[in-house]
C-alpha cells in the first residue's frame, strides 16, 4: 500500500520549515549547487511560493514535509522535469518519497497531458535512485563528473518516464 501523503498548494507557514530543512546538509548534499552555500528565508520564500508550473508542498501525517513538481515545461514536445525534496529528515524511509513521486508523475501525465517526465540525480544518492527506480523512472544516461561534493566529483544519472509506459503500467 501506498504512503498515505497529501499534496497542496504552499503556503507562507511552509517557508520558515522549508527554510530549515535546507539548513541540513543531509538534506541539501545531493541538491543543486546553489542549496551547497546557506539558502536564507527570502531565497526559500522564493522557491517555495514564487511562480511556478507547478509545484505543490507535501504532508505528512498532518505536516508539512517537503516539496515536489514539475519544471522546466517545454510546451512544444510536452514535457517537464521532476524534483521532489523530502526535507523533514525524521519520515525519511516511510515511504513518502516514492508516494510523492508517482503522485505527481500521474498528475503530470493525466492532468498536465505531459507526454515525457524527465528527471536526474547525483550518483551516490542512493535514496534518490531507490524512489526514481520504484516512481518507474527509465536510466537514459550517465554524465560524468558534473558536481563536487564530499571532496570528489560526481556523476549525475539522466532519466524520464513516457506517458505510454505510465499508462500502461498503472492501468488497473
Ligand atoms: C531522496 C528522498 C526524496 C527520498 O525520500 P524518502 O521519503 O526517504 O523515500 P522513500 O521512503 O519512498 O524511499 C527511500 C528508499 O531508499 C532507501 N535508502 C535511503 N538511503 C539509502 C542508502 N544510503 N542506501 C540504500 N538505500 C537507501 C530507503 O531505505 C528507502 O527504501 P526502503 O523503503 O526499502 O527502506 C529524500 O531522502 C530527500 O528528499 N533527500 C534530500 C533531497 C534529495 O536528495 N532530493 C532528490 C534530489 S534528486
Amino acid at each position: 500500500m501506498q504512503t498515505p501523503i497529501l499534496l497542496r498548494l504552499p503556503r507562507y507557514d511552509d517557508v520558515a520549515a522549508y527554510t530549515g530543512f535546507l539548513a541540513n546538509p543531509l538534506v541539501t548534499t545531493w541538491l543543486e549547487d546553489r542549496c551547497q552555500r546557506p539558502v536564507l528565508f527570502h531565497q526559500a520564500q522564493a522557491f517555495v511560493l514564487g511562480e511556478a508550473w507547478c509545484r505543490l508542498a507535501i504532508e505528512f501525517e498532518g505536516r508539512f514535509v517537503g516539496m515536489t513538481g514539475l519544471e522546466d515545461y517545454d510546451p512544444v514536445n510536452s514535457v517537464a522535469r521532476f524534483f521532489i525534496v523530502v526535507g523533514d529528515q525524521s519520515v525519511w524511509g516511510k515511504g513518502v518519497g516514492t508516494a510523492a513521486a508517482i503522485r505527481i508523475l500521474d498528475h503530470g501525465f493525466r492532468a498536465l497531458g505531459l507526454r515525457r517526465i524527465v528527471s536526474n540525480y547525483l550518483l551516490p544518492n542512493e535514496a534518490s535512485r531507490v524512489v526514481h527506480q520504484r516512481a518507474g523512472f527509465q536510466i537514459e544516461g550517465q554524465q560524468r563528473q558534473v558536481a563536487w561534493r564530499n571532496g570528489a566529483w560526481v556523476d549525475q544519472t539522466l532519466l524520464a518516464v513516457l506517458r505510454d509506459e505510465w499508462i500502461k503500467r498503472n492501468s488497473a
